[in-house]
């Protein structure tokens, strides 16, 4: 491509020039035969958008709050691992990109720069990631770590008690990198086979025993408000209710852990349904459109969290990338909100939308 990017799309075929194949295909790829990857995009394709006309839209204010923090608009960057590998500053980058746009970044646990760097180089609210591993008290520290240096909120997933087959990086042979911020704490040397070495890491580090009691261990050693995410079924929704989390994050993990999970916005509403507002509800997979995080909101979530986009704006521009993918989606949900007579983020309603599954009025 030679013209200069116009859409959060064009930043991935930026990004896949920007970057060694290996690389590339770990931040694109799925598991398996990629079909929940591809059903994260289509879904939002299949849902459209019902406008009103005649409403004053000379002012949009996309702005609200996550957990009582303001935020710019309902977009958040979602925890992403090993930011090194699109350029040398890593997460340091993005976290000055999400501060600029004024929203959240939610540190993964294998950033690749430790969540004190990021604490020292950025203002903006952030949250930490977590996985807990067969190393509970490596898991506590790492919490406590995130409790000094600042982190507003825990972001536990519960979608990985093993890793998911990713076949590109088993083809690539994908060898992993240093998380960062277990420097010092845990060594683990691997051999594989079967997978990749990334995947025979990551089996090593996680528990795959964990239950939904551990959300309860997780509440006796922090105070901090605590999301799940990688819930897609009612079933789950009510359980994370009953377990006292603050909050829930729709997702299939980016399409990257069982693959024919459903497309997460195929799956919100059933979720929002089962939570009857008691906790907030956010969303991640597949959005790249303002009109998506629209779409999300009016089924809704909270706000919807950026994966993939946000990796390819590094990899293909650094922290001015991923600025302008921020950018260029809040003003995409601008023209979408005035378009669709929603001049603040409250107006967009259930019937601003038409899913597959409505029955025509
Ligand atoms: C992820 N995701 C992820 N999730 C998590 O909880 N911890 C992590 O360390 C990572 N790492 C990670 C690396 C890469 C390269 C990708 C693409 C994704 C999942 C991520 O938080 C989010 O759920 C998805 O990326 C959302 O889907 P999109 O926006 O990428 O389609």
């Amino acid at each position: 491509m030679s013209s200069e990017p116009v859409n959060v799309n064009d930043f991935k075929e930026l990004a896949r020039n920007a970057l060694p194949k290996i690389y590339y295909d770990y931040y694109a790829g799925g598991a398996e035969d990629e079909h929940t990857l591809r059903e994260n995009i289509q879904a939002f394709h299949r849902i459209t958008i019902r406008p009103r006309v005649l409403v004053d839209v000379s002012q949009i204010d996309m702005s609200t709050t996550i957990l009582g923090y303001p935020i710019s608009a309902p977009i958040l960057l979602a925890p992403t691992s090993a930011h090194k590998l699109a350029i040398p500053e890593g997460e340091l980058a993005t976290a000055r990109a999400a501060a600029a746009a004024n929203t959240i970044m939610i540190l993964s646990y294998s950033s690749t720069c430790s969540m004190e760097e990021v604490a020292s180089s950025c203002n903006a609210v952030r949250f930490f990631q977590l996985h807990i591993s067969k190393r509970r008290d490596i898991s506590a520290l790492l919490v406590q770590r995130a409790e000094r240096f600042g982190y507003k909120a825990i972001v536990l997933t519960a979608d990985t008690p093993r890793l998911g087959r990713r076949e590109a990086d088993i083809r690539n042979k994908m060898i992993g990198f240093p998380v960062k911020n277990l420097e010092g704490l845990m060594s683990i040397d691997v051999e594989s086979d079967q997978g990749s070495k990334l995947e025979a890491y990551y089996n090593e580090l996680l528990d795959a025993s964990i239950r939904w009691e551990d959300i309860g261990w997780l509440r006796s050693i922090t105070n901090l408000p605590i999301l799940i995410k990688g819930i897609l079924t009612h079933e789950d929704a009510t359980k994370a209710v009953e377990a006292g989390v603050d909050g829930i994050i729709v997702s299939n993990h980016g399409a990257r852990q069982l693959d024919f999970a459903p497309a997460t916005v195929s799956v919100l509403e059933e979720v929002v349904d089962a939570v009857k507002g008691k906790v907030a509800v956010l969303l991640d997979g597949g959005v790249r459109r303002g009109t998506d995080v629209f779409k999300a909101v009016a089924l809704g979530a909270q706000a919807v969290l950026i994966g993939r986009p946000v990796l390819f704006g590094l990899a293909a521009k650094g922290e001015g990338g991923v600025r302008t993918v921020l950018e260029m989606l809040k003003n995409e949900l601008e023209i979408s909100m005035a378009l669709s007579g929603c001049p603040c983020i409250k107006d967009i309603t259930r019937s601003h939308v038409r899913t597959p599954y409505d029955k025509l009025p």
